[in-house]
Order: structure tokens, then sequence, then C-alpha cells
């Protein structure tokens, strides 16, 4: 297929607006509330300009680097997304491939449709598995087991989940997996017939890490009453101690946005936090990544790597978060958009969207490598 007519991730969303059933298109792009933060996440990024350098050279350039230690081709994740294998069929095992292939790690959610096994059959490459805490103890330490023997390489565990933020979208769609035969569906899905397709072929259709392995869970398909009722709204940071001994490899501590907590996650002892808000879609109101992203790296970026996600939407936005103090960015609506634009292909086109824009800014800020890349290549003022 030539994409070579998409050229930002603008377009990708344009395209999956039309492809995908509305239930699901809007499940990505949307945010709690009045979605001010998830607006903000984006808009925040426009307010950081770069010094612009000539007659510097600029031959042989490279974006590559490291992720707790893994080598990636640029420093960019495919963030854990829930309902991935909706917004495609087989979403999440296509997202990984093309992850794979790109050189960047992608992370399964707790609450994919593909499950751990489909994924790690599917990929050449370990990814990540995201684990969301849920009541029932031995319900995660299965889902680690299930990590483990499935070789994934890093434990994302997301904080800013024990209860699940109002979007207004969803609530008012009955978003739920598969859509339920509704009249306003059937009208839905008879316009998106090349999605229909996706799904008649494959048998993956549900939450496939949790129905059947769940205790007593043959059934879910709408995902505010499952998570209403498993998330641990009691979790602290004696339970993130205990998962980090039970999963005895890399841990990433996902959803801090508050200096205080980033001490905490510098103190528990893992190797990485994730600056997020969950992409504006838990407390609305509250401050976006790349505001929150420069204190937290101040604090505690010597004790801990400190990455950033939300609002990305350009290579440009990557290096503005790598200037400001982020060793690493996440990715999420980007890859949901071309992944439900063109599949597979989608998404590596979005990976090299990012990609090429983050080599041509870099150079024309006069630098060759991230090594080089500091806040001098900003100008000063913004955060
Ligand atoms: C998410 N996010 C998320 N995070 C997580 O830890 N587990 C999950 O299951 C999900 N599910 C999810 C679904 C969808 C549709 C979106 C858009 C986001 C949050 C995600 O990992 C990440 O923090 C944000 O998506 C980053 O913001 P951008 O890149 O989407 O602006």
């Amino acid at each position: 297929k030539d994409l070579s007519r998409i050229t930002d991730i603008a377009d990708l969303q344009r395209v999956a607006r039309r492809r995908v059933p509305r239930m699901f298109y809007d499940y990505a792009d949307s945010g709690a509330w009045t979605e001010s933060t998830y607006r903000a996440n984006e808009s925040d990024f426009q307010k950081i300009r770069f010094r612009q350098r000539v007659a510097v050279d600029m031959e042989g350039r490279s974006l590559a680097t490291q992720m707790i230690g893994q080598d990636v081709s640029m420093p960019v994740a495919l963030a854990p997304t829930g309902l991935t294998g909706m917004q495609h069929a087989d979403g999440e095992m296509l997202a990984a491939q093309a992850a794979a292939d790109f050189g960047v790690p992608f992370t399964l959610s707790t609450m994919s449709i593909c499950s751990i096994e489909d994924v790690a059959r599917h990929t050449r490459k370990p990814f990540w598995f995201q684990l969301y805490v849920m009541r029932d103890r031995g319900f995660i330490e299965d889902l680690i087991g299930r990590a483990r023997d499935a070789g994934c390489s890093a434990l994302m565990l997301t904080l800013d989940l024990q209860i699940l933020g109002q979007r207004h979208k969803d609530i008012k769609n009955g978003l739920s997996a598969p859509p339920k035969p509704t009249l306003a569906n059937l009208i839905d899905l008879v316009t998106k017939p090349r999605w229909c397709m996706g799904m008649l072929g494959t048998p993956r259709r549900t939450f496939g890490n949790i129905v059947g392995h769940a205790k007593g869970v043959k059934d879910i398909s709408s995902l505010s009453s499952w998570t209403a009722e498993q998330f641990d709204p009691k979790l602290s940071w004696a339970d993130i101690e205990w998962i980090k001994r039970t999963w005895g490899g890399k841990l990433i501590l996902k959803g801090i946005l508050d200096e205080e907590d980033a001490r905490m996650a510098a103190d528990s002892g893992a190797d990485a936090l994730v600056v997020s808000n969950h992409g504006g879609r838990q407390l609305d109101g509250a401050m976006s990544s790349i505001e929150a992203l420069p204190g937290i790296a101040e604090a505690v970026g010597r004790d801990i790597e400190v990455w950033m996600d939300g609002g990305i939407r350009s290579g440009q936005d990557v290096l503005k978060a790598w200037a400001l103090g982020a060793r690493g960015t996440l990715i999420g609506r980007p890859f949901l958009y071309g992944l439900g634009a063109f599949g597979q292909e989608g998404v590596r086109r979005a990976l090299e969207i990012i990609h090429k824009e983050a080599d041509i800014t870099m150079a024309l800020c006069g630098r060759k490598n991230l090594s080089q890349v500091d806040r001098s290549v900003l100008l000063p003022g913004a955060f």
C-alpha cells in the first residue's frame, strides 16, 4: 500500500475516523469530562520554541538510544492502550509487529483484546506488559506469571487508574466489546465494511487477558462495570513493593504527575517512571504532561529514568520532551489512529512520520544525536 501521501499524524486520524466504528474511534479520541487536560497535553507543546542553528555539520545523524537498557531506534515506545483490537482486528498483534520491525518497544495493556499469549506467538521480539492492580491478588500473580512465560522484558505498572475517570462519549455510546447489536451500532457498522470484514476473520473479540482467566469471569463486555468492581482503590506503595518482588524484572511506574510521587517512585527502586495523566482520560483539570515534566526530571532524573507521555503528535514533540529531561516517551493515539486507518502499515507509518520529524528537527537545531540535545536547543521560558 502506498502511504506516501499520508504525511502527518492528523492524516492518519482523519482516515481512522472514517474507518473505525464510532464508539471505538470516540474511545480513543476522548478525555475525561471537559477534556481540558486532554487538549492541554497537545497545546502546551506548541508553547515551546526551538533555536534554529545554521552552518553546523549535520551529516550522519542518529536518534538511537536506550530505554531501561534496551536498544531503541528512537526514544519512543507504544503506550499500553485498552481495546486496541477493536480499532482493527488483531490490533495488538499488528501493532506489536510494527513496533518490533521499527525497533521500538510495544506495551500490551491488561485490557487488551488479544491476549499476552496471542501477542507472544505473533511477534519475534519481547514486548512489555502493562498491569493494572486488581483486588484479586491471585489473578495479579497469575498475570505476572503469564507475562514472564511470554518473555516480556518489562512490566509497566499503571498507578493513575484506581478508579475510572468519566469520559462522556463512552458513557453515551454504551462502549462495549464486542459492540451490542443495537440499531445505532448496526447502522454505524454498515458504513464500516472494511472493519467488519476484518473482525469476521478473527476469533478475538473480547478481553483476552481476563475472560476465561480471572476467576468466574466468563464474559465482560463493559469496561466500566468491570473496572468499577475489580480495580483496587486501596492500592499503596506497599503493594507496589510486593509487585516489584513478585515480578523480579524491569519495572516501570506509569502515571506520575507530582514531584512528591516522583520521589516515592524513585525510592521504590523502579527502573523508570512515566510522567503521565493517562492521556487526559483520568483527572480532568490536572497539569499537562509536558508542563509537569521539567520539575520531575529536575527532582529525580538522576535517580530514576524519567519518561513522559501525553500529547505527542510529532517528532518535534519527542525532541522537546527529550530536551526537557525525558529519556523516553510513549505514544498512544498516534499509533491507534495509524492502526485504525491502515492496520500494521498504519502503525509503521506513524512511527516513520515521527522519526522523520524528529530527525529533521534535530538537524535544523544543529545536533547529530540525542546526547547533544538538551535544554539549549529550546528558547528559554516556556516551562
Ligand atoms: C489509554 N491509556 C492506557 N494506559 C494504561 O496504562 N493502560 C490502558 O489500558 C490504557 N488504555 C488506553 C486506551 C486509550 C484508547 C488511550 C488513548 C489511552 C493511556 C496511554 O497509555 C497513554 O498514557 C496515553 O495514551 C498517552 O497520551 P497520547 O499519546 O494518547 O496523547
